[in-house]
């Protein structure tokens, strides 16, 4: 049975996509079946994995909001393993929809029951707020993986995360695990990207994963390309630390 993993963090351009994209390859490169979902209007996911949005003509809306099966939204990525259920541009449209639908928190856990026997891992690629796309994604998940910048005021913005995650683990879906910190874009020569990761190392302690993201170039031109790091350019450091994150999330969420 797949485990549900969502990345998220309503801060936005904090590395939500580039780590949904990489740790989703990753996993498929060390042979588990990974479907990658984009729950983000954005499509930074899809589109990082080549995928063309406008020649979509199904997708997670469809899924969503129109009751699509689910298996009819999935499509093939350059990687083998690793399937994504892309976000076209009417995802934007998703949540005033959602809004009255009864039980609309559940929708897309209800989606995956049936995903969860055919995959290793399940992502979520959440957009930057905690609207009721995130919402589903938390309520559909084993458990969080969120990235954080270390910037000014990052701490501040996680309380609140932490506190959702919470509130949503008591009310909706008591088996989710709260945790999985990854710092992205960490430039340690930088004295406020110390402090801010001592900070966060001091106060989640072990929720903190060893390895973190360093700010690598070819990461940030990869999605241009259409390409994973993994093909971009699997000897950058971006890539290396993808790989070491990817083994961490696989020894945290298989054996404990
Ligand atoms: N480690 C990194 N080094 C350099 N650039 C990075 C790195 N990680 C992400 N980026 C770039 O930073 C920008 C934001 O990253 P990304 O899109 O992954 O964040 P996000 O949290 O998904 O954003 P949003 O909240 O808008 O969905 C992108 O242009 C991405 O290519
Ligand atoms: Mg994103």
């Amino acid at each position: 049975m797949a485990r549900a993993i969502a990345v998220c963090n309503q801060k936005g351009g904090v590395g939500k996509s580039t780590t949904a994209v990489n740790v989703g390859s990753y996993l498929a490169l060390s042979g588990r079946a990974t479907l990658l979902i984009d729950l983000d209007p954005q499509g930074n996911a899809t589109t990082a994995c080549g995928i063309q949005r406008s020649s979509l003509d199904r997708d997670v809306y469809e899924v969503l909001v129109n009751g699509l099966p689910a298996s009819d939204a999935i499509l093939k990525t350059p990687i083998e393993q690793l399937d994504l259920m892309p976000a076209s541009l009417d995802l934007a449209g998703a949540e005033p929809h959602l809004a009255s639908v009864e039980g609309r928190e559940q929708l897309l856990r209800r989606i995956c029951e049936p995903l969860k026997p055919l995959y290793d891992f399940i992502l979520f690629d959440c957009p930057p707020s905690l609207g009721l796309l995130t919402v589903n994604a938390l309520v559909a998940a084993d458990s969080t993986l969120i990235p954080v910048q270390c910037e000014y005021l990052a701490l501040e913005g996680l309380n609140s995360l932490m506190r959702a995650v919470t509130l949503i683990k008591q009310a909706l879906n008591p088996s989710l695990r709260v945790g999985g910190i990854v710092l992205t874009m960490t430039d340690f020569r930088a004295n406020l990207a110390k402090e801010v990761a001592g900070e966060v190392k001091r106060y989640f302690k072990d929720l903190v994963f060893d390895t973190s993201i360093p700010r690598n170039i070819r990461l940030a031109e990869a999605p241009s390309f259409g390409k994973p790091i993994c093909l971009y350019d699997p000897h950058s450091t971006g890539a290396l630390s993808y790989q070491l994150l990817t083994q961490e999330v696989i020894e945290k969420e298989v054996d404990g």
